[in-house]
């Protein structure tokens, strides 16, 4: 899944012979899936048709302040356009406009939206050699960029006046990819590898039987995904659940015991940055697995269970630069008995889940949690989702590992 789903890119298109790449540019930009609308300056329309580009992008496109042939002239409201935007991308972006940008000329539709988005601005340049070399550019390049705009640099190659040079604008592949690539590396954690173990462990008693509990893996799941939204590689191994994910930057490792999860966390832990343990793993299992399925006899039965590995606490007692969080579900002495964790397993954070708060825990889509930190503050948080809860876990885990 690219970095651009979900994202509101505005396309500004301006008077280049570049201009007929944009339709390609669209539908990758609706491809990797963003929303897109497009504003035109007036003279771009020689280059490519505003049906091409209203097709192509799902919506009307803008060009002018209002619309003139509409029984009811409609503004178009440029400073909605420039907050509806996550991303602006000027391309092609001429020497003309370019120059405008950066000295704060207004005198269409387009300059309006820029200088009122609050989103960040891309630009690529588009001209032949000579402009592209002139010093006038040259300053408007460095002026736009030293305003926090990014330029997508000009390619070489053929010009539209048969000339070859540097002035060509990127290819919209190149556009693309460039844009990913700048939103994933400043993402609060590009570069970091996360690990998260999630669900529930099943421990077999026979060939057909075994002793599991009704943990649902959400938060687990919640917890990969937000991570791998704020630029994480992350290992996800995982019990046996119903959740699913696919995500380019989630590896998922499928366990079933708590062996099983130990092995495959610790074949990772070394490597990683942090480390969250929300699976919900079996404390004992039975002390041998029966070959051959059990025949009921006696009216009675018992099992003898021996304890399992404390996976977590294994984790704290390797510690090395992993930030590790640990999770605790307590009936009473919550707190007290939460921060006896944190100190016994050598945790950086423990993520409180009392059974006593409604929508908390286990099998719930909500969850409400209070998390303690090495220094013992506290920080409580209301009943949320537990994508939600994802997302105020990660806030905690960056301040820290960021201060
Ligand atoms: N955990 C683990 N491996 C285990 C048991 C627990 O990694 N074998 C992790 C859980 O994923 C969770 C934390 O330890 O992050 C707390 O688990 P919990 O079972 O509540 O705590 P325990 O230390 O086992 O204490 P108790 O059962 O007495 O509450």
């Amino acid at each position: 899944m690219s970095v651009l789903s979900g994202k509101n890119v505005l396309l500004g298109v301006t008077a280049g012979i570049a201009a007929y790449k944009t339709a390609h540019l669209v539908r990758l930009f609706i491809k990797a899936g963003a929303k897109v609308q497009v504003i035109m300056t007036p003279a771009s329309k020689d280059f490519v048709t505003p049906l091409t580009l209203s097709t192509l992008s799902k919506n009307p496109v803008h060009s002018t302040f209002y619309n003139k042939d509409e029984e009811n002239e409609l503004w178009n409201n440029h400073v909605d356009l420039g907050l509806w935007a996550d991303l602006f991308v000027v391309a092609p972006a001429t020497a003309n406009t370019l120059s405008k940008m950066a000295n704060g000329t207004c005198d269409n539709l387009l300059l309006a939206t820029y200088l009122s988005a609050k989103s960040k601005v891309y630009f690529a340049p588009a001209m032949d050699l000579d402009m592209y070399k002139h010093p006038s550019t040259k300053n408007t390049l460095e002026k736009l960029q030293s305003f926090g705009n990014v330029m997508i640099p000009a390619e070489s190659g053929e010009l539209a006046s048969g000339l070859v040079g540097e002035g060509r604008m990127a290819e919209p592949t190149t556009i693309v990819s460039f844009i990913e690539q700048d939103i994933l590396s400043s993402l609060p954690l590009h570069g970091k590898k996360v690990l998260i173990t999630a669900g529930p462990t099943y421990e077999a008693i026979d060939p057909v039987r075994f002793i599991g509990n009704h943990s649902s893996g959400k938060m687990g799941f919640e917890l990969a995904k937000c991570a791998a939204n704020l630029g994480a590689h992350v290992i996800l191994v995982t019990g046996p659940t119903n959740e699913r994910v696919q995500h380019a930057l989630i590896k998922v490792v499928d366990v079933v015991s708590a062996q099983d999860m130990y092995d495959a966390t610790h074949t990772y832990y070394n490597e990683v940055d942090i480390a969250i343990a929300a699976a919900a793993v079996a404390d004992y299992k039975p002390s041998k697995i029966e070959d051959q399925k059990i025949k009921k006899k006696s009216d009675a039965m018992s099992l003898e269970m021996v304890k399992t590995k404390d996976i977590l606490a294994s984790m704290g007692a390797m510690k090395k630069q992993q930030f590790l969080v640990g999770f605790a579900l307590e009936t009473m002495n919550e707190i007290e008995n939460a921060i006896g964790k944190l100190e016994r397993k050598n945790l950086d954070l423990i993520v409180l889940n009392s059974l006593q708060d409604k929508g908390a825990g286990f099998k719930n889509a909500t969850n409400k949690i209070t998390i303690i930190d090495a220094s013992k503050e506290q920080i409580g948080f209301a009943l949320k989702s537990k994508a939600e809860v994802a997302v105020d876990i990660f806030n905690e885990i960056i301040k820290r590992i960021h201060a």
